[in-house]
């Protein structure tokens, strides 16, 4: 019990501690003002690899003006793989978490997550923290299904909820455990602020905010109190709020769909909430993910490491899609626009002839990849 007592203890303490961080509040990032971009390209585990060197070729042709003058130079990282993590026992190594803030801008692969009956060290999941680590508040994703006339972007809170201390739960004894979920003002504030501004800035698209209120008394309630609080300073900004059970029935209820534009939502329901949005759209091997802090961002393919297409030999089939999509965000995200417009385009031809089904019977991710730079007009 003192045990216990003295972790939830040293709990409370970090977080008090990371707020007060938090409330000194961070910088952005202007990258028309670097002379030089770097892009950290790491390639993450699985299929991570084999989608990340697609990627980059047509990278490579896409942005060879740039990449000639070291305008951009782009640094690939391999290191986050799983045999290194658990080689090194930690989640993100030294090393490799050295590599990765030295870049400006990242570009990420896959990486497995130890889950409970894998067999593996218990490490936490790369990505989360990553997330953490560089301090990446906004997950923003967008999903469309045009025949359908949906064009949905979500704003997920990325660092606090029940990620904050996912990893850091106690087994009582007695056959008792216990997770923690947490919400502050300021880490809610600030993703609430960029849902809003990015509906303002486009032409004050409806907000929705998602939370379990009525059971997570404390966090969600708090989650929704401040999101409400933000939304007073947007009056243009229309705005509602649903339960996410209900959020999860009318995301596939045809009468009510389309008039949702951009939902707000807590760490967890938007991860769960995105994979249903993703699969509407094609399957979250189609999907690309932001993830945008102060100092850095990072975008990601929004599936996972895929070690089973790796074990049956098919990992060549595997869909670099979802990081082109991840990428185009990227670009647009420094700046160039015109370059993005160009690979989205290029890649939408692509899918129309190529046939992506992560098995023999369809195309592999070098196909597509050299199909994509087909049709780039260059
Ligand atoms: C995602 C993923 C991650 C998450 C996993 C891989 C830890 O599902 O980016 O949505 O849960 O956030
Ligand atoms: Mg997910």
């Amino acid at each position: 019990m003192e045990k216990n007592l003295n972790h939830i203890k040293s709990l409370i303490e970090n977080q008090i501690a990371r707020v007060k961080k938090l409330e000194e509040g961070s910088q952005f990032t202007d990258y028309s003002k670097l002379d030089k971009i770097v892009i950290g390209a790491i390639d993450g585990d699985g299929i991570g690899p084999i989608i990340m060197d697609s990627t980059l070729k047509v990278l490579n042709v896409l942005l060879k003006d740039d990449l000639n003058t070291g305008k951009i130079v782009i640094n690939r990282i391999e290191g986050l793989t799983i045999e290194n993590r658990i080689e090194k026992m930690e989640t993100v190594p030294k090393d490799v978490l050295h590599e990765i803030k030295s870049c400006n801008i990242l570009l990420k692969g896959p990486t497995t997550t130890p889950g409970k009956n894998d067999n593996l060290p218990n490490i936490e999941s790369a990505n989360v923290t990553l997330r953490r680590e560089l301090d990446l508040f906004a997950n923003v994703r967008p999903v469309q299904v045009p025949d359908k006339n949906i064009d949905w972007i979500f704003f997920r809170e990325n660092t606090e909820g029940e990620y904050a201390l996912g990893s850091q739960g106690i087994d009582i004894g007695e056959g008792i455990s216990m997770d923690f979920k947490v919400t502050t003002d300021v880490g809610t504030r600030r993703i609430a602020k960029a849902a809003f501004e990015y509906a303002k800035n486009n032409g004050n698209l409806k907000v929705s905010i998602i939370t379990k209120a009525n059971i997570m008394k404390k966090t969600d309630g708090r989650f929704l109190e401040v999101c409400k609080e933000v939304s007073s300073d947007y009056p243009e900004v229309p705005v509602d709020d649903w339960y996410v059970d209900i959020c999860a029935a009318n995301l596939i209820n045809e009468n009510i769909n389309k008039d949702f534009k951009v939902f707000l939502l807590p760490n967890l329901y938007g991860d769960i909430i995105t994979d249903e949005a993703a699969q509407m759209q094609g399957g979250v091997g189609t999907a690309g993910s932001a993830n945008i802090g102060g100092n850095y961002a990072m975008f990601e393919a929004i599936h996972g490491s895929a070690p089973r297409m790796v074990q049956d030999n098919i990992a060549e089939y595997a869909s670099p899609e979802s990081l082109l999509k991840a990428s185009e965000m990227l670009l647009r995200h420094i700046g160039y626009i015109n370059k993005a417009d160009e690979l989205s385009s290029a890649c939408e031809k692509a899918s129309t002839t190529m046939k992506m089904t992560g098995n023999k019977n369809g195309n592999t991710a070098a196909e597509y990849a050299a199909c994509v730079i087909e049709n780039l007009s260059i």
